[in-house]
């Protein structure tokens, strides 16, 4: 597991400006290292409220904020970064094996997650120090 938060990068998604509005596309393979087998999304947080909290084993994804704006707290085991994200045509990749928690939701902040797999409760790494053993055990 050589995974590292520097491996988490802002991917640029393509936009096509409009009078009436803007469009933004993810294509699988063409942005992304994976194709994408799930969609889900995030709304309607109270304030306050964090997410994640979790690593996967395997997964890769594309988080986006497709509206509003949230921080995203990345964890090797090693190094720490967070980023912020508060625009609908950049994406934030994480990697397998980086604990993620999402912070400090904007009001009416919606977090699109494109998934390079289906869901499996089996990839999550739920605590923290499971985390870190797991980190240190496949380092
Ligand atoms: P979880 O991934 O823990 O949420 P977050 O990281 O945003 O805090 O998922 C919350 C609950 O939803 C958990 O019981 C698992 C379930 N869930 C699914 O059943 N399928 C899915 O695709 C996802 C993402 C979650």
């Amino acid at each position: 597991m050589r995974s590292s938060v520097y491996d988490c990068v802002i991917i640029p998604l393509r936009k096509i400006h409009n009078r009436a509005g803007n469009i933004t596309i993810v294509e699988g393979q063409k942005n992304l290292s994976f194709d994408i087998k799930r969609i889900y999304y995030l709304y309607d947080i109270p304030g306050g409220e964090d997410r994640g909290g979790h690593a996967h084993k395997e997964l890769s994804q594309l988080m986006v904020a497709a509206s509003g704006s949230f921080n995203v707290i990345l964890d090797d085991g090693i190094n720490r970064k967070v980023v912020m994200l508060n625009r609908p045509d950049y994406g934030l990749l994480v990697v397998p094996g980086i604990w993620r928690e999402l912070i400090e939701f904007s009001t009416g902040a919606v977090c699109l997650v494109l998934a390079s797999e289906v869901y499996l409760e089996d990839d999550y790494i739920r605590e923290h120090k499971i985390f870190k053993n797991y980190r240190f055990e496949n380092r």
